[in-house]
């Protein structure tokens, strides 16, 4: 007549529920995504991601040094070049803006916190794919790699302690390894997308980059319907000697990183992508969503299905709501 499993007794008061509570996000998990824009005199505003800019040269490095202090684990970066070409060619050039502002961010940070670099044609193509074209204006994929090699090493030489192939290139993680180790980088991590589908969350990236790009990337990304995939690009990657494994986005795609999580003998990394930053923002602004729980709330939920590192645009704020609640 009355329940004998009652479950709600583990939930009855805070300190029962901090005793059982399974899963925690702690300013560490996190990796804060940053945009640098070459030759701009102010930060500006990406109207998609409200919160979110394309820094100048000197915000980077104060938003860099704030995240520092929040504890942030990591920083990712991402350049927004003045000039694009066909291939890409300001990504390869020591003198490109990722690459003076991998420079900068290392010499802000040091080894404080890990630094990490994007490593994809597609901000600085004319064409916006993350590849350079063949004749018939296909992604070439083995052409890609030898510029993906070159673009490792001077991502190394500018300070990135570890790259981020994110162009979904076959055996792009390979020839990154191999050309770090040829070049003396052995040190250098790789963090493989490996599980990066055709997603209508990149919408606002778009915007974030000034992208190029007329048509999709569903020759290279992912088909959203497929899981089992996921797992033999992850295979792939871990073969071809990734340091971590990444799946994006991330919400949409829990079962994936559970999945994958279950398997990788690595850390897996999740990131939380600009549309589901700003599908979340843009509910807050309306009124419809109270900002910090839902944000803490999809932290945990991609920590619990199984992500070791998160990144997320909310890095630096998250990490410092999570220090002043444990203050
Ligand atoms: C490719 C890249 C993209 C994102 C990260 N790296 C865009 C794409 O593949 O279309 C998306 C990140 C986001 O949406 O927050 N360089």
């Amino acid at each position: 007549m009355y329940p004998t499993s009652r479950p709600r007794r583990l939930r009855r008061n805070p300190a029962v529920r901090r005793l059982v509570s399974e899963t925690s996000v702690e300013p560490r998990h996190l990796v804060l995504p940053m945009f640098v824009r070459e030759g701009a005199s102010e930060p500006v505003p990406i109207t998609s991601m409200p919160g979110v800019v394309q820094h100048t040269r000197d915000s980077l490095k104060k938003a860099a040094a704030e995240a520092v202090s929040a504890g942030v684990g990591g920083l990712m970066l991402f350049g927004v070049p003045e000039e694009h070409d066909a291939d890409g060619s300001g990504a390869v050039d020591p003198d490109g803006i990722l690459n003076v502002a991998l420079r900068d961010l290392r010499s802000e940070v040091g080894d404080s916190t890990v630094l990490m670099a994007d490593l994809c044609l597609d901000e600085f193509t004319d064409h916006g794919h993350c590849g350079v074209l063949d004749e018939d204006g296909n992604v070439d994929n083995d052409r890609t790699l030898q510029i993906y090699g070159e673009m490792a090493v001077v991502q190394a030489q500018s300070g990135a302690h570890v790259v981020g192939p994110s162009g979904m290139m076959d055996g792009q993680v390979g020839v990154i390894r191999d050309s770090l180790d040829a070049t003396g980088f052995d040190d250098v991590s790789i963090m493989a997308y490996s599980a990066k589908y055709a997603s209508a969350f990149f919408g606002p990236f778009r915007e974030a980059v000034d992208s190029q790009l007329k048509g999709d990337r569903k020759t290279y990304q992912q088909d959203p319907a497929n899981g089992r995939e996921a797992l033999r690009e992850a295979d792939l990657d871990l073969a071809e000697g990734a340091d971590m494994v990444m799946v994006k986005p991330a919400m949409s795609y829990l079962d994936v990183l559970r999945d994958i999580a279950g398997v990788a003998d690595v850390p897996v990394a999740a990131y939380q992508v600009s549309g589901e930053y700003a599908m979340v923002e843009a509910a807050v602004a309306n009124g419809w969503l109270e900002r910090q729980r839902t944000v803490l709330e999809t932290l945990t939920s991609i920590r619990r299905a199984g992500a070791d590192v998160v990144l997320t645009y909310w890095a630096t704020e998250a990490a410092q709501w999570l220090q002043d609640a444990r203050a």
